[in-house]
């Protein structure tokens, strides 16, 4: 896809066109960061937003806006107004990190704007960060479906976006507390980095108070050095600091720059910032540190926030005419990475080495986010319930080999997993509405999974059946069913149905021994193998 795109452009962005640089030239990635300056503490300024793929309102009411007297947020805005945004001026940055809303938003769009999309990820303007279907959660979740959320939205970006899609960090900002694993799957991904927004308190305090928010996290006993990661506990969770959040969510006073006007009030803004700055910097180890632009879907008008921001760092740059030691930048936290690494080499320096989780997370005293481990346990269930039959119906799939009209089917599943694994889905912390919807997804992806199954195992058995009896292949018509109610011991079929037949399948990789559980009614059955052997059944 992203091959075809680049022969496009090139015939429709001919070489004698005489605007800057040819716009399949690609200078994303750590060469498209702004430069640090030595013997300055770099502010490395990244504009961001959290877009929570669910929370007080559903997945859809974030994405459209509506419900604006829950919580005034629609992503759909916030994307288009961070694009026009960008447009104004080159040396703004935005990262982007939940690909379940960004895909919503990518495929309803033209190709002009799409043109303007992949120039602003092939400069670096635009990075995706993280960039799973979700931000998930990491104790309630099974690495297995962590791996899939991740795999899904990196592949979604590497589809559209090729190389420069590719996320170099780890942004877990949100989530209640982190696991070592969840940073040995970063590793593992070649990562160069994770950042964190959530540790517990007292842990905090005491790694400010000792210049060590920032480690080396060695991840995996058995994966060795392979698995270890630089990690950042960043200072104020991932919110701006207080006095300067510029969206129309806050309100903070903007930075008033005309010297004629009553109101002026660059000098003590620019003072104010530097107080923060100050504290902030005392906290950390090298002369690089990351403040967050942004909050809880902010940007839905993005000029707000940038041009203040554009304000900020030229008349906080000035000072440094006048002996300033701060250089501000816009920046992401890769680029903030990469100066941390080539600062930490030069020095030789040796970072804090961490091997545990960071569990459980207490904000405060007594202040303990450890409930969500066994909140709303059916959604839990379901979700597991989810991660099996995603594994079966991804291998029927393959195993059929079925074609591209089931593999939509099979990504209704793909996507509602992606967002149970979200860190205010699966781990309960919702709304009660928001956990209907939930499971209102997940269901929508189990009809489609049981499509996917349906059709693959007809195939694969009538195959079997034809070979056996030496007959030429005929179109599957065995019908399947599945009991989704078990968990209240109810199927309809074998309810009702005398006699039927029970396909059992293992997506494990490994043989196992289980009990199958069906509901029937009355007591004299007979149950027989494949082979037609009589089977031990227990009543219950
Ligand atoms: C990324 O996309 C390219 C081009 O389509 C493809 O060749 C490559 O296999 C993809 N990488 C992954 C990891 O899927
Ligand atoms: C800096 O830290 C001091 C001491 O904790 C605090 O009183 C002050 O409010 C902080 N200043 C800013 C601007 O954050
Ligand atoms: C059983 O599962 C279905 C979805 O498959 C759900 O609607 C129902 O609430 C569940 N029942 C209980 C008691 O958990
Ligand atoms: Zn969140």
């Amino acid at each position: 896809m992203w091959r075809l795109f680049l022969l496009i452009s090139l015939f429709a962005f001919p070489t004698s066109s005489r605007a800057a640089p040819a716009a399949s030239e690609k200078t994303c990635g750590y060469q498209s960061c702004h430069p640090v300056k030595e013997g300055f503490i770099n502010v490395h300024l990244v504009p961001h937003t959290h877009d929570d793929v669910g929370w007080l309102k559903t997945l859809d009411q974030y994405y459209y806006g509506s419900r604006t007297q829950t919580q005034n947020a629609g992503v759909q805005y916030i994307i288009e107004s961070v694009i026009d945004a960008l447009a104004k001026d080159p040396n703004r940055r935005f990262i982007y990190v939940e690909t379940a809303f960004f895909w919503k938003w990518w495929i309803k769009q033209h190709d002009t704007v799409k043109a303007q999309v992949r120039r602003f990820v092939n400069s670096g303007r635009l990075e995706f960060i993280s960039g799973g279907w979700s931000m998930n959660d990491e104790a309630a979740t099974h690495y297995q479906s962590i791996i899939d959320q991740m795999a899904w939205g990196l592949r979604k970006l590497n589809d559209s976006f090729g190389e420069c899609g590719r996320p170099k960090m780890g942004w877990q900002i949100d989530p209640f507390g982190h696991s070592r694993e969840m940073a040995s799957i970063f590793a593992q991904l070649g990562f160069d980095g994770v950042l964190l927004g959530r540790i517990d308190y007292q842990d905090k305090h005491f790694r400010l108070a000792s210049k060590t928010p920032e480690m080396v996290w060695k991840s995996s006993q058995s994966l060795g050095e392979s698995s270890n990661i630089f990690t950042g506990v960043l200072y104020n969770i991932y919110i701006a600091p207080s006095g300067f959040c510029f969206d129309i969510l806050c309100s903070d006073d903007p930075i008033i720059d005309d010297k004629d006007s009553y109101d002026y009030n660059v000098d003590k803004r620019i003072d104010e910032f530097f107080g923060y700055l100050n504290n902030h910097s005392k906290t950390y180890s090298t002369s690089n540190i990351l403040v967050p632009m942004g909050g809880d879907f902010n940007y839905q008008h993005a000029e707000i926030w940038f041009k203040n921001m554009d304000k900020l760092i030229s008349y906080a740059n000035l000072r440094q005419k006048t002996g300033s030691k701060y250089n501000l930048i816009y920046s992401t936290p890769s680029c903030y990475v990469k100066a941390i690494h080539e600062e930490s080499t030069k020095t030789n320096k040796k970072w804090l080495v961490k091997t545990d989780d960071f569990f459980p997370y207490a904000s405060d005293p007594h202040a303990y986010w450890t409930g969500y481990f066994t909140s709303r346990p059916t959604l839990k269930r379901f979700e597991r319930e989810g991660n099996n039959y995603l594994q079966v119906c991804k291998q029927l799939y393959a195993l059929a080999d079925l074609g591209p009209e089931d593999r939509v089917d099979l990504n209704v599943m793909r996507e509602a997993m992606g967002v149970m694994q979200h860190h205010d889905a699966v781990s309960g912390t919702e709304k009660e509405h928001v956990a209907h919807d939930y499971a209102r997804l997940l269901s929508r992806g189990f009809d489609e999974c049981h499509i996917i199954t349906n059709a693959a195992l007809s195939q694969i058995v009538t195959q079997k059946t034809n070979r056996a009896d030496k007959i030429p292949p005929q179109p599957a018509r065995i019908e399947f069913n599945t009991c989704p109610l078990l968990n209240v011991s109810q199927c309809e079929l074998t309810e009702s149905k005398d006699p039927f037949v029970v396909t059992v399948y293992n997506p494990l990789s490994r043989p196992v021994t289980k009990f199958v559980r069906l509901p029937v009614t009355g007591t004299s059955y007979s149950v027989k193998g494949p082979d037609g052997t009589l089977l031990n059944i227990l009543y219950t």
